[in-house]
């Protein structure tokens, strides 16, 4: 378990978890890391910590460069459990009397979660010394949690930067130029939409004071708490965030549905062939070979969301139910939708997505679309015409 040196005296000494393919909720086919980060001054730091169970590995690669029991004090920028559940195991390491600096939320969040640990929480000011430099930290609330915060080391321009600008790759590479965009981009783009797009909002808010205050200019390195580490150009990632945060529709549609006996498939494949032949850029995403979190990242930068069901036992199928839900909850902005489905006799599934859909604040431009039974392709007008008014209202927008 080997260190890897980012500069002179600052090592990334996190672990990297190939197995993980479930993060509350979200699937990793990749894995993660649980990034952390020592720092050599007179003070030796750590910032941030590994998911429990991960403990060993962490304090393996610090042994390396120090004896772990020669650190001073730790940084945590952030309290969730991928990032502090080994806090407690590493504390009693290193020493419980040795200090845990935190946010003031971050602060509670660590006395609630690790109750009886005997951790040393100390609230951070808007500086720490470290000896010959110093840490800043900017207060980062709601990227993605209240306590979350980063830490500065402004002589190196080392920005620490804990699940902003992460994502979830397990992998030997640890920095930007060790892979393409090709590869980081869509998980990039995977993670912020499964993790941040609810918070969007502040998020671009804290960008622009990043920008404003002069952070982003001096940052030459980004080292976020999962996936790679910005060095060659952490100007990109940042460019992404700023257009991410707008949530600026594209002309590309999401036909995202569920199916029972392949009516409402037939259907779902008409609407993807409409809106192509309309020049609306489509994905057919079945619920069926297709995670909710895959979708919601398609869905990230589509103008429109259309949603199919059959109907069982007079309610929607529970995979879709277990979509809208997942995207309720992330709030998408800008979004046009649609509801279609096939049914047998009472056929509530489509009006109730519908009404899911607008609850959500989705702009809808035609009614629900539903079928008895088994529809032919000559009884498929209607799957058009819904295609059509999507491909419209689309226009509008883009
Ligand atoms: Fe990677 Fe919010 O924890």
């Amino acid at each position: 378990m080997e260190p890897i040196k980012i500069l002179d005296n600052i090592y990334w000494v996190g672990a990297v978890d190939y197995d993980i393919r479930d993060f509350h909720g979200y699937l990793t086919p990749k894995g993660s890391t649980y990034n952390a980060y020592l720092i050599v001054d007179d003070k030796i730091t750590l910032i941030d910590s590994v998911k429990h169970g991960f403990e060993e590995e962490l304090l393996s690669r610090v042994a390396k460069i120090v004896d772990p029991k020669k650190i001073d004090q730790v940084v945590s920028n952030h309290a969730e459990m991928d990032h502090s559940g080994g806090i407690p195991e590493i504390m009693k390491v290193i020493g419980l009397d040795k200090p845990v600096y935190a946010s003031k939320l971050g602060v509670q969040n660590l006395a609630a979660q690790f109750q009886g640990a005997g951790l040393n929480l100390k609230e951070v000011s808007d500086k720490l010394s470290l000896g010959k430099q110093e840490l800043q930290f900017v207060e980062t609330r709601m990227i993605h949690w209240p306590d979350s915060m980063f830490s500065f080391l402004p002589n190196v321009g080392v920005l620490f930067s804990q699940d902003g600008f992460g994502l979830h790759l397990a992998s030997p590479q640890r920095f930007d130029d060790q892979l393409g965009e090709d590869v980081w981009g869509p998980l990039a783009l995977n993670y912020f939409a499964n993790i941040l797009t609810l918070y969007a909002a502040p998020i671009g808010k804290i960008l622009e004071k990043a920008v404003s205050s002069g952070l982003v200019a001096q940052t030459k390195i980004i080292c976020p708490d999962h996936g790679l580490i910005w060095r060659k150009n952490p100007g990109r990632i940042l460019e992404l965030y700023s257009q991410w945060v707008q949530q600026k529709p594209k002309n590309k549609a999401v036909i995202v549905f569920d199916t029972m006996w392949h009516s409402t498939e037939f259907m779902a494949r008409e609407l993807t062939d409409s809106l192509s032949t309309l020049g609306v850029e489509t994905r057919y995403q079945s619920l069926k070979n297709t995670h909710r979190s895959q979708v919601v990242t398609e869905c990230y930068e589509a103008a429109a969301i259309i949603v199919g069901s059959p109907t069982i036992n007079n309610q929607m199928f529970p995979s879709v139910a277990d979509f809208l839900h997942y995207a309720k909850g992330l709030k998408f902005q800008n979004k046009i939708g649609g509801a279609f489905g096939s049914y047998g006799w009472s056929g509530e599934a489509p009006k109730l997505v519908q009404a899911e859909l607008k609850t959500m604040g989705y702009e809808l431009p035609h009614p629900e679309v539903r079928y008895r039974f088994v529809p032919l392709e000559k009884d498929l007008g209607p799957v058009r015409e819904l295609g059509k008014a999507i491909a419209e209202a689309i226009k509008k927008v883009v």
